[in-house]
């Protein structure tokens, strides 16, 4: 792993910042989550909410730092929207509408005068299935007991160790090829948080220094496949996939949640 930054008192309070309209943006869409609404007018609906709070999102025109690979185009909408059996970066379309039953990640990520704030959540449309309320369950405790491993000293590597642990007692499998990353003026830098991981692996944390956390868990098995849009990750045996994230901050004495409203 190269340099992780550690940010000033400063630099944290505008990534709070964008934090915040980011969390704010994910409460506001909920009220819209129904059948038949198209996945572009949600993007649509939290693009015009994140401008009209004088931001913009740092998806649109963002070309990817993905190290195992350069996407091909820019992405182009506001937020990825991933249904079902889409792990992550689905792209809201016009001819995508929400049915009951489908669950959805939408993962949201602001610019607040140069700083990001990064995070998703999980949504569901009408009843869903007793396996869709399982792996968004798994995904959500998996993602907690992660979090819960943030504090100075500890290696990067227990975040992954626990994390998998957990899903994988509950017969689920985690992501490898997308993790958890530094967030600062850039939308993808050191350190690139690993889901699953060796114990004890990986540099220790330090205060002051801002990753996300965002297990991708499948109720399958976690081979992906990508979309010939180049952006649209999923399971390659089709299974259902869940994913939640937050921007955290490692504190003097544990970890500040900066995604929340
Ligand atoms: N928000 C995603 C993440 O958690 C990245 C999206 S890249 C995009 O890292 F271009 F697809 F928006
Ligand atoms: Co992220
Ligand atoms: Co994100």
């Amino acid at each position: 792993m190269g340099k992780i930054l550690i940010k000033t008192p400063e630099q944290i309070a505008w990534i709070r910042k964008a934090g915040k309209l980011t969390a704010q943006t994910l409460d506001m869409i909920g009220q819209y989550i129904r059948p038949g609404v198209s996945t572009l007018e949600l993007d649509n609906i939290m693009n015009t909410f994140i401008l009209s709070n004088w931001w913009t999102s740092a998806c649109i025109d963002y070309l990817g730092n993905n190290k195992w690979g350069k996407w091909a185009t820019a992405y182009t909408r506001c937020t990825c929207i991933s249904l079902n059996d889409v792990i992550c970066h689905g792209v809201p379309r016009a001819d995508e509408l929400l049915k009951e039953g489908d669950i959805l990640n939408i993962d949201v990520t602001t610019i607040v005068d140069g700083y990001f704030g990064d995070a998703s959540r999980m949504y569901t449309v009408g009843e869903v299935s007793e396996q869709a309320k399982k792996v968004i369950a798994v995904a959500k405790k998996s993602w907690e007991i992660g979090i819960a491993q943030v504090r100075p000293g500890n290696h990067f590597g227990n975040i992954g160790y626990e994390i998998s642990k957990y899903a994988e007692s509950q017969w689920c499998s985690v992501v490898r090829e997308y993790t958890g990353h530094g967030v600062w003026v850039q939308f993808h830098e050191e350190p690139y948080v690993y889901h699953k991981a060796e114990r004890n692996s990986w540099p220790k944390m330090q205060a002051g220094m801002i990753f996300t956390i965002e297990p991708m868990i499948n109720l399958g098995k976690f081979a992906t496949k990508l979309d010939r849009d180049n952006w649209t990750v999923r399971t390659k045996d089709g299974s259902l996939s869940a994913q939640w994230e937050h921007t955290i901050l490692v504190t003097e004495t544990g970890y500040e949640i900066m995604t929340k409203a």
